[in-house]
């Protein structure tokens, strides 16, 4: 491998030109045997935000991403592989219905997560709300459970892809986290590490998302599946709306009850509508012939689920956490409910208790939100719209404080939006 100058490589794509494999290459390994300085690397990323990537830079970076780690080999398994990845919403606890649903239909579902960060919740703090419940698994741990039960959801191992979290958390402290090709080799990266065969990308827009506008959510879509393609992982995203909330449950184990619900064939339907779409693309892309909803509403899907919690030492019959305070928002006001933003009923939840503000922080499991309307809902004074949920009056007080305003209520009806927004395949 030939030398290069990092000064030169910031100095190229700083003039927007375009960086050979071999620079790219040098530069990313450099950065991940601690020899290239964070500021070089920092101004690199700066220089990527507003240039962005080609077609063939961005393979090539997301190429050298992989190898700075191993791969989770997946190919001896007796299923098809498939895997879903959201980029984050408010309310979305998809993961929990949808693995056990698809490892019901035949394939195999590694669904390798993480924890939430701000107003997002993450699967793993979901799940951890089971008394007993272990997101650790080893990787002969994570195969054995696929070809035994179908479907494992347990935290990403530190060896897939370790260079995107030390390029993440600069990303974080240089204002860089908000670039496409930044966001997609990010993603991309990790799960095709993971070694599914099949993907299916749930890309959220709206207000309660990272991407608030369909443009670029499309934009961030198409670069994720050309990416899984050209690696051999069939992929297709999904772009659904954020605007609102996901389901009524906002909050770890407020959010398990509400998944065994749907899988219980009970549950609100937009949760319902949303896994049975991401659902019937996954059986697709891995070419099973098989109707999700027959899954679903045979009481397969549940059964899977039972079987995924219990082989990770959780126990589904448990009783959940229970907040200690709680307490109902009323609505000041006669109408019909205009719209719930999803962004400030995710930050009262964090408030409440539900979320964390930096990667150290606990979670509580019981804190959170139970939304009792939705938009279009007609709606009187005095009429219940949030339950608060948290641990001591001081989160209560904070989550209160926050959910003031997540609700515009107007004289006349409303057509709501819909939830399945367009399908981007390559
Ligand atoms: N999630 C990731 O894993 N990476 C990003 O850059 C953004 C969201």
């Amino acid at each position: 491998m030939s030398y290069f100058s990092a000064v030169d490589i910031i100095t190229t794509k700083r003039d927007d030109g375009v960086l050979s494999d071999d620079a790219i290459t040098w530069v990313l390994d450099a950065y991940v045997r601690g020899d290239l300085a964070e500021e070089q690397m920092s101004a690199l990323l700066m220089a990527i935000f507003f240039n962005g990537l080609s077609e063939r830079e961005l393979n090539t970076w997301t190429d050298r991403m992989i190898e700075s780690g191993e791969r989770l080999e997946l190919g001896n398994l007796t299923r098809p592989t498939v895997d879903k990845h959201s980029t984050g919403g408010v309310g979305d606890k998809i993961s929990l219905i949808l693995a056990p649903l698809v490892a019901a239909c035949g394939a195999a579902v590694p669904q390798l997560s993480g924890r939430g960060l701000g107003h997002t919740g993450g699967t793993l703090d979901k799940l951890e709300s089971i008394p007993g419940w272990r997101a650790f698994l080893s990787n002969d741990e994570i195969r054995e459970q696929l070809d035994s039960v179908g479907a494992v959801i347990c935290a990403a191992g530190q060896g897939l892809a370790p260079v995107d979290r030390k390029l993440y958390s600069l990303r974080d402290v240089t204002a860089t986290v908000a670039s496409i090709p930044l966001i997609a080799s990010s993603i991309m990266s990790k799960k095709i590490a993971e070694g599914t065969h099949a993907l299916v990308l749930d890309v959220k827009v709206g207000r309660g998302a990272f991407i608030k506008n369909l443009e670029q959510a499309r934009e961030l879509a198409s670069t994720m599946v050309g990416l899984g393609v050209s690696h051999g992982v069939a992929t297709v995203a999904q772009l659904t709306s954020m605007d609102a909330p996901l389901g009524r449950a906002i909050g770890n184990a407020l959010e398990v009850t509400e998944s065994v619900d749907v899988l219980q064939g009970k549950g609100p339907s937009d949760v319902r509508e949303l896994t049975l779409a991401l659902a019937r693309i996954m059986v697709e892309l891995v070419g099973l012939d098989v109707d999700p909803e027959t899954k679903l509403d045979d009481g397969s899907g549940y059964e899977v689920y039972e079987r995924m919690i219990r082989a990770q030492g959780g126990d589904p019959d448990a009783t959940l956490p229970i907040a200690s305070c709680r307490e109902e928002v009323v609505s000041v006001e006669d109408g019909v409910v205009h719209s719930i933003d999803a962004l400030e009923v995710g930050i009262a939840a964090w408030r409440l208790g539900a979320g964390r503000a930096r990667k150290e922080d606990p979670v509580s499991a019981a804190a959170g939100v139970v939304c009792l309307i939705r938009e279009g809902d007609a709606i009187i004074k005095g009429q219940p719209m949030f339950e608060l949920h948290a641990d001591d009056e001081t989160h209560l007080q904070q989550g209160r404080d926050a959910i003031a305003n997540a609700v515009v209520v107007g004289e006349r009806p409303v057509n709501t939006e819909a939830l399945l927004l367009e399908r981007i395949t390559n």
